[in-house]
Protein backbone atom coordinates (compact mmCIF):
# COMPACT_ATOMS: atom_id res chain seq x y z
CA UNK A 1 0.00 0.00 0.00
CA UNK A 2 1.21 3.09 -0.64
CA UNK A 3 0.55 5.70 1.90
CA UNK A 4 0.09 9.47 0.22
CA UNK A 5 0.21 12.30 2.55
CA UNK A 6 -0.94 16.17 1.43
CA UNK A 7 1.44 18.52 1.79
CA UNK A 8 1.38 22.15 1.49
CA UNK A 9 4.14 22.93 -0.93
CA UNK A 10 5.75 25.88 0.34
CA UNK A 11 5.02 25.44 4.21
CA UNK A 12 4.72 21.36 4.78
CA UNK A 13 3.56 19.83 8.02
CA UNK A 14 6.27 18.77 10.03
CA UNK A 15 4.26 15.63 11.53
CA UNK A 16 4.02 14.60 7.38
CA UNK A 17 7.86 14.99 7.14
CA UNK A 18 8.54 13.67 10.06
CA UNK A 19 6.68 10.39 8.96
CA UNK A 20 8.34 10.19 5.42
CA UNK A 21 11.83 10.70 6.84
CA UNK A 22 11.50 8.10 9.52
CA UNK A 23 10.38 6.02 6.71
CA UNK A 24 13.42 6.93 4.67
CA UNK A 25 15.99 5.39 7.53
CA UNK A 26 14.25 2.71 8.03
CA UNK A 27 15.20 2.03 3.99
CA UNK A 28 11.28 2.68 2.65
CA UNK A 29 10.25 4.41 -0.79
CA UNK A 30 9.07 7.82 -0.57
CA UNK A 31 8.17 9.66 -3.55
CA UNK A 32 8.57 13.73 -2.77
CA UNK A 33 8.57 16.66 -4.96
CA UNK A 34 11.15 18.88 -6.20
CA UNK A 35 11.29 22.12 -8.34
CA UNK A 36 12.10 20.17 -11.59
CA UNK A 37 10.08 16.84 -11.07
CA UNK A 38 8.99 14.36 -8.78
CA UNK A 39 11.99 12.06 -7.34
CA UNK A 40 11.86 8.48 -5.65
CA UNK A 41 13.88 8.91 -2.57
CA UNK A 42 15.77 6.24 -0.63
CA UNK A 43 18.96 6.33 1.82
CA UNK A 44 21.37 6.51 -0.19
CA UNK A 45 23.48 4.45 1.85
CA UNK A 46 21.36 1.59 2.33
CA UNK A 47 22.52 -0.63 0.07
CA UNK A 48 19.22 -2.48 0.20
CA UNK A 49 17.48 -0.16 -0.08
CA UNK A 50 18.69 0.97 -3.08
CA UNK A 51 18.46 -2.44 -4.36
CA UNK A 52 14.57 -1.91 -4.31
CA UNK A 53 14.29 1.16 -5.27
CA UNK A 54 15.92 0.04 -8.87
CA UNK A 55 13.16 -3.03 -8.88
CA UNK A 56 10.29 -0.78 -7.93
CA UNK A 57 11.10 1.43 -11.26
CA UNK A 58 12.16 -1.11 -13.24
CA UNK A 59 15.26 0.75 -13.98
CA UNK A 60 18.42 -1.11 -15.46
CA UNK A 61 21.45 -0.98 -12.67
CA UNK A 62 23.86 0.31 -15.04
CA UNK A 63 21.94 3.94 -14.68
CA UNK A 64 22.92 5.85 -12.04
CA UNK A 65 21.40 7.68 -9.26
CA UNK A 66 20.95 11.54 -8.22
CA UNK A 67 22.19 11.94 -4.47
CA UNK A 68 20.06 14.94 -2.98
CA UNK A 69 21.44 16.58 0.38
CA UNK A 70 20.10 19.56 2.42
CA UNK A 71 23.46 21.49 2.61
CA UNK A 72 27.01 21.93 1.02
CA UNK A 73 28.81 20.61 3.92
CA UNK A 74 27.14 17.37 3.60
CA UNK A 75 28.98 16.34 0.71
CA UNK A 76 32.41 16.01 2.22
CA UNK A 77 32.05 12.46 3.18
CA UNK A 78 30.46 11.75 -0.06
CA UNK A 79 33.50 13.04 -2.58
CA UNK A 80 37.11 12.60 -2.30
CA UNK A 81 37.73 16.18 -3.38
CA UNK A 82 35.26 19.69 -3.93
CA UNK A 83 37.48 21.63 -6.75
CA UNK A 84 36.66 25.39 -6.40
CA UNK A 85 34.49 25.40 -9.34
CA UNK A 86 31.81 23.11 -7.58
CA UNK A 87 31.98 25.26 -4.74
CA UNK A 88 31.70 28.97 -7.01
CA UNK A 89 28.47 26.73 -9.11
CA UNK A 90 27.17 25.83 -5.41
CA UNK A 91 27.37 29.49 -4.16
CA UNK A 92 24.92 30.55 -7.19
CA UNK A 93 23.01 27.77 -7.98
CA UNK A 94 22.32 25.68 -4.87
CA UNK A 95 19.88 24.78 -3.55
CA UNK A 96 18.26 24.89 -6.99
CA UNK A 97 17.77 22.64 -10.36
CA UNK A 98 21.37 21.60 -11.17
CA UNK A 99 23.20 18.24 -10.61
CA UNK A 100 27.06 18.20 -10.41
CA UNK A 101 28.87 15.14 -11.04
CA UNK A 102 32.21 14.63 -8.79
CA UNK A 103 34.47 11.70 -7.86
CA UNK A 104 32.95 10.07 -5.14
CA UNK A 105 34.33 8.24 -2.03
CA UNK A 106 34.17 4.67 -0.74
CA UNK A 107 31.27 5.97 1.01
CA UNK A 108 28.79 5.96 -1.99
CA UNK A 109 27.53 2.31 -2.45
CA UNK A 110 28.37 1.48 -6.17
CA UNK A 111 25.07 0.62 -6.52
CA UNK A 112 24.03 4.12 -6.21
CA UNK A 113 26.73 4.93 -8.79
CA UNK A 114 26.29 2.17 -11.21
CA UNK A 115 30.39 1.51 -10.65
CA UNK A 116 31.23 4.62 -11.85
CA UNK A 117 33.96 6.49 -9.61
CA UNK A 118 32.25 9.23 -9.78
CA UNK A 119 28.86 10.44 -7.98
CA UNK A 120 26.03 13.22 -9.12
CA UNK A 121 24.99 15.37 -6.37
CA UNK A 122 22.33 18.28 -5.86
CA UNK A 123 20.87 20.26 -3.70
CA UNK A 124 16.97 20.92 -4.43
CA UNK A 125 14.99 23.86 -3.58
CA UNK A 126 11.51 23.30 -3.03
CA UNK A 127 10.49 23.88 0.31
CA UNK A 128 9.48 19.89 0.56
CA UNK A 129 12.44 18.17 -0.81
CA UNK A 130 14.45 20.47 2.04
CA UNK A 131 12.70 19.90 4.99
CA UNK A 132 12.35 16.01 3.89
CA UNK A 133 16.24 15.83 3.58
CA UNK A 134 16.97 18.00 6.48
CA UNK A 135 14.66 15.91 8.95
CA UNK A 136 15.36 12.69 7.59
CA UNK A 137 19.23 13.78 7.99
CA UNK A 138 20.76 11.34 5.56
CA UNK A 139 21.93 11.87 1.72
CA UNK A 140 18.84 10.25 -0.30
CA UNK A 141 19.28 8.89 -3.73
CA UNK A 142 16.50 9.63 -5.92
CA UNK A 143 15.80 9.25 -9.73
CA UNK A 144 12.72 10.70 -10.51
CA UNK A 145 9.61 9.21 -9.85
CA UNK A 146 8.68 7.22 -13.09
CA UNK A 147 8.72 3.67 -14.73
CA UNK A 148 11.66 3.21 -16.34
CA UNK A 149 11.37 4.74 -20.12
CA UNK A 150 8.39 6.70 -19.08
CA UNK A 151 8.10 10.56 -18.87
CA UNK A 152 9.45 12.19 -15.73
CA UNK A 153 6.24 12.67 -12.98
CA UNK A 154 5.67 16.31 -12.76
CA UNK A 155 2.10 15.41 -10.33
CA UNK A 156 1.67 13.37 -7.90
CA UNK A 157 -0.97 11.39 -9.49
CA UNK A 158 1.68 10.76 -12.50
CA UNK A 159 3.71 9.26 -9.88
CA UNK A 160 0.42 7.04 -8.58
CA UNK A 161 -0.02 5.98 -12.01
CA UNK A 162 3.47 4.59 -12.60
CA UNK A 163 4.14 3.40 -9.25
CA UNK A 164 1.47 2.93 -6.74
CA UNK A 165 1.60 0.42 -4.25
CA UNK A 166 5.44 0.28 -5.44
CA UNK A 167 6.43 2.52 -2.84
CA UNK A 168 5.74 3.24 0.62
CA UNK A 169 4.82 7.44 0.69
CA UNK A 170 3.66 9.42 -1.65
CA UNK A 171 4.25 13.46 -0.61
CA UNK A 172 1.74 15.26 -2.70
CA UNK A 173 2.56 19.03 -3.05
CA UNK A 174 0.90 19.34 -5.98
CA UNK A 175 2.72 20.13 -9.65
CA UNK A 176 6.20 20.61 -9.89
CA UNK A 177 6.94 24.27 -10.57
CA UNK A 178 9.81 23.80 -13.32
CA UNK A 179 8.69 20.61 -15.26
CA UNK A 180 12.19 19.11 -16.86
CA UNK A 181 14.72 17.37 -14.43
CA UNK A 182 18.11 19.50 -13.43
CA UNK A 183 21.08 20.66 -15.45
CA UNK A 184 23.60 17.49 -15.18
CA UNK A 185 27.12 19.32 -15.64
CA UNK A 186 30.05 16.87 -15.33
CA UNK A 187 32.87 18.34 -13.19
CA UNK A 188 35.30 15.01 -13.15
CA UNK A 189 36.42 15.89 -17.04
CA UNK A 190 38.34 18.85 -18.41
CA UNK A 191 36.89 21.02 -19.69
CA UNK A 192 33.56 20.92 -17.19
CA UNK A 193 30.70 19.36 -19.73
CA UNK A 194 27.55 19.33 -19.33
CA UNK A 195 25.37 16.06 -19.78
CA UNK A 196 21.86 16.84 -19.64
CA UNK A 197 20.67 20.58 -19.96
CA UNK A 198 18.09 21.83 -17.63
CA UNK A 199 17.24 25.14 -16.16
CA UNK A 200 20.37 26.57 -15.37
CA UNK A 201 21.38 26.91 -18.61
CA UNK A 202 24.62 26.69 -20.16
CA UNK A 203 25.30 30.83 -20.28
CA UNK A 204 24.47 30.63 -16.80
CA UNK A 205 26.78 28.01 -16.11
CA UNK A 206 29.30 29.86 -18.00
CA UNK A 207 29.13 33.39 -16.21
CA UNK A 208 30.86 31.50 -13.18
CA UNK A 209 33.07 28.43 -15.18
CA UNK A 210 33.61 30.23 -18.75
CA UNK A 211 35.65 26.25 -20.18
CA UNK A 212 31.48 24.01 -19.99
CA UNK A 213 31.35 22.40 -23.01
CA UNK A 214 28.35 20.81 -24.19
CA UNK A 215 28.39 16.62 -24.73
CA UNK A 216 28.24 16.18 -28.09
CA UNK A 217 24.73 14.58 -29.18
CA UNK A 218 26.32 12.56 -32.06
CA UNK A 219 28.42 11.20 -29.98
CA UNK A 220 28.51 7.12 -30.17
CA UNK A 221 26.77 5.03 -27.60
CA UNK A 222 29.97 3.35 -25.88
CA UNK A 223 31.41 6.84 -25.54
CA UNK A 224 28.67 8.11 -23.16
CA UNK A 225 29.60 8.81 -19.78
CA UNK A 226 26.37 7.05 -18.25
CA UNK A 227 23.84 5.33 -19.75
CA UNK A 228 20.91 7.09 -18.40
CA UNK A 229 21.36 9.51 -20.85
CA UNK A 230 20.83 7.39 -24.01
CA UNK A 231 17.66 8.87 -25.85
CA UNK A 232 14.91 6.43 -25.71
CA UNK A 233 14.88 8.01 -22.81
CA UNK A 234 11.36 9.43 -23.00
CA UNK A 235 9.66 8.07 -25.65
CA UNK A 236 5.78 8.05 -25.65
CA UNK A 237 3.93 4.56 -26.89
CA UNK A 238 2.97 6.40 -30.31
CA UNK A 239 6.18 7.24 -32.87
CA UNK A 240 6.59 11.03 -31.94
CA UNK A 241 7.48 12.73 -35.30
CA UNK A 242 9.35 16.20 -34.32
CA UNK A 243 9.29 19.28 -36.59
CA UNK A 244 12.65 21.56 -36.16
CA UNK A 245 13.68 25.10 -37.68
CA UNK A 246 11.56 27.69 -38.38
CA UNK A 247 7.94 27.81 -37.12
CA UNK A 248 6.21 28.94 -40.98
CA UNK A 249 8.00 26.34 -42.51
CA UNK A 250 8.01 23.23 -40.57
CA UNK A 251 4.27 24.24 -39.81
CA UNK A 252 3.53 23.25 -43.04
CA UNK A 253 5.39 20.40 -42.95
CA UNK A 254 3.64 19.10 -39.69
CA UNK A 255 -0.22 19.37 -41.77
CA UNK A 256 0.87 17.66 -44.79
CA UNK A 257 2.64 15.11 -42.94
CA UNK A 258 -0.74 14.95 -40.96
CA UNK A 259 -3.33 15.15 -43.61
CA UNK A 260 -1.46 11.89 -45.27
CA UNK A 261 -1.92 10.14 -42.37
CA UNK A 262 -5.18 10.85 -41.56
CA UNK A 263 -5.88 9.84 -45.35
CA UNK A 264 -4.30 6.36 -44.70
CA UNK A 265 -6.51 5.89 -41.82
CA UNK A 266 -4.43 7.02 -39.15
CA UNK A 267 -5.13 8.48 -35.97
CA UNK A 268 -3.29 11.54 -35.49
CA UNK A 269 -2.01 13.55 -32.17
CA UNK A 270 -0.79 17.19 -32.43
CA UNK A 271 1.43 18.28 -29.41
CA UNK A 272 0.52 21.66 -30.47
CA UNK A 273 2.01 25.21 -28.91
CA UNK A 274 -1.37 28.08 -28.08
CA UNK A 275 0.24 29.96 -31.09
CA UNK A 276 -0.12 26.67 -33.56
CA UNK A 277 -3.70 25.72 -32.72
CA UNK A 278 -5.92 28.09 -35.34
CA UNK A 279 -4.15 26.23 -37.95
CA UNK A 280 -4.96 22.83 -37.04
CA UNK A 281 -8.86 23.61 -36.95
CA UNK A 282 -9.55 22.33 -40.24
CA UNK A 283 -7.84 19.04 -39.76
CA UNK A 284 -9.45 15.73 -38.17
CA UNK A 285 -6.65 15.35 -35.27
CA UNK A 286 -6.50 15.38 -31.29
CA UNK A 287 -4.64 18.35 -30.08
CA UNK A 288 -2.72 18.19 -26.86
CA UNK A 289 -1.94 21.63 -25.91
CA UNK A 290 2.00 22.53 -24.86
CA UNK A 291 1.34 25.84 -23.79
CA UNK A 292 2.61 28.79 -25.21
CA UNK A 293 5.97 29.10 -27.73
CA UNK A 294 6.58 32.85 -26.48
CA UNK A 295 6.96 31.26 -22.90
CA UNK A 296 9.08 28.65 -22.79
CA UNK A 297 8.70 28.08 -18.64
CA UNK A 298 4.97 27.21 -19.27
CA UNK A 299 5.78 24.53 -22.07
CA UNK A 300 8.51 23.06 -19.87
CA UNK A 301 6.04 22.72 -17.01
CA UNK A 302 3.03 21.41 -19.26
CA UNK A 303 5.87 18.93 -21.25
CA UNK A 304 5.65 15.50 -19.55
CA UNK A 305 2.08 15.79 -18.90
CA UNK A 306 1.39 16.43 -22.37
CA UNK A 307 3.00 13.60 -23.71
CA UNK A 308 1.24 11.36 -20.77
CA UNK A 309 -1.56 12.56 -22.62
CA UNK A 310 -0.53 11.78 -26.28
CA UNK A 311 0.13 7.85 -24.36
CA UNK A 312 -3.90 7.99 -22.95
CA UNK A 313 -4.94 9.38 -26.23
CA UNK A 314 -3.69 6.00 -27.80
CA UNK A 315 -3.29 7.43 -31.41
CA UNK A 316 -1.35 5.76 -34.21
CA UNK A 317 1.14 8.92 -34.46
CA UNK A 318 2.11 11.63 -32.60
CA UNK A 319 3.19 14.95 -34.47
CA UNK A 320 4.67 17.91 -32.51
CA UNK A 321 7.12 21.09 -33.83
CA UNK A 322 9.87 22.33 -31.34
CA UNK A 323 10.78 25.31 -30.01
CA UNK A 324 12.55 27.80 -31.62
CA UNK A 325 12.92 30.75 -28.67
CA UNK A 326 16.33 31.48 -27.29
CA UNK A 327 15.40 31.25 -23.53
CA UNK A 328 17.20 29.50 -20.39
CA UNK A 329 14.37 26.58 -21.06
CA UNK A 330 14.65 26.20 -24.73
CA UNK A 331 17.56 23.75 -25.35
CA UNK A 332 15.96 21.34 -22.00
CA UNK A 333 12.58 20.97 -23.70
CA UNK A 334 14.66 20.71 -27.40
CA UNK A 335 16.43 18.46 -25.90
CA UNK A 336 13.38 16.16 -24.03
CA UNK A 337 11.05 16.47 -27.04
CA UNK A 338 14.20 14.73 -29.63
CA UNK A 339 14.75 12.03 -26.77
CA UNK A 340 10.98 11.47 -27.29
CA UNK A 341 10.95 11.53 -30.84
CA UNK A 342 11.70 8.37 -33.16
CA UNK A 343 12.21 10.31 -36.07
CA UNK A 344 13.62 14.76 -36.72
CA UNK A 345 12.35 16.80 -39.80
CA UNK A 346 13.97 20.00 -40.12
CA UNK A 347 11.45 22.27 -41.48
CA UNK A 348 13.45 24.79 -42.26
CA UNK A 349 17.06 27.44 -41.29
O1 LIG B 1 15.81 17.03 -11.51
C1 LIG B 1 16.35 15.95 -11.32
O2 LIG B 1 17.55 15.74 -11.51
C2 LIG B 1 15.46 14.82 -10.78
C3 LIG B 1 15.00 15.17 -9.39
C4 LIG B 1 14.24 14.07 -8.73
O3 LIG B 1 16.10 15.59 -8.62
N1 LIG B 1 16.14 13.56 -10.81
C5 LIG B 1 16.41 12.90 -11.97
O4 LIG B 1 17.03 11.67 -11.75
O5 LIG B 1 16.15 13.33 -13.05
P1 LIG B 1 17.20 10.58 -12.90
O6 LIG B 1 17.75 9.39 -12.20
O7 LIG B 1 15.93 10.42 -13.62
O8 LIG B 1 18.32 11.17 -13.81
C6 LIG B 1 19.66 11.22 -13.35
C7 LIG B 1 20.57 11.50 -14.49
C8 LIG B 1 20.67 10.32 -15.42
O9 LIG B 1 20.73 10.80 -16.75
C9 LIG B 1 22.00 9.69 -14.99
O10 LIG B 1 22.60 8.95 -16.03
C10 LIG B 1 22.81 10.91 -14.60
O11 LIG B 1 21.89 11.76 -13.98
N2 LIG B 1 23.87 10.57 -13.65
C11 LIG B 1 23.73 10.15 -12.38
N3 LIG B 1 24.93 9.88 -11.84
C12 LIG B 1 25.86 10.14 -12.77
C13 LIG B 1 27.27 10.07 -12.81
N4 LIG B 1 27.98 9.65 -11.78
N5 LIG B 1 27.89 10.42 -13.97
C14 LIG B 1 27.17 10.84 -15.03
N6 LIG B 1 25.83 10.94 -15.06
C15 LIG B 1 25.18 10.59 -13.94
MG1 LIG C 1 14.56 9.81 -14.93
Amino acid sequence: MTEVLHVDPTDPHPAAIARAAVCLRRGGLVAFPTETVYGLGVHALDRAAVLKLFAAKGRPANDPLIVHVAAIDDIASLVTEMPQSARDLAARFWPGPLTLVLRRSSAVPTEVTAGLDTVAIRIPSHPVARALIHAAHIPVAAPSANLFSRPSPTTADHVLADLKDRIDILLDAGPAPVGVESTVLDLSVAPPTVLRPGAVSIEMLRQVVPDVGLRTTSAPAAAMPSPGLLSKHYAPRAPLTLYEGERVPALRLLLRDAETLIDHGNTVVVLAFTEDIEALRDLSVRVVELGRERNPAEVAARLYAALRECDEIGGDRILARTLTSNHALSTAVQDRLRRAAGRVIQGGP
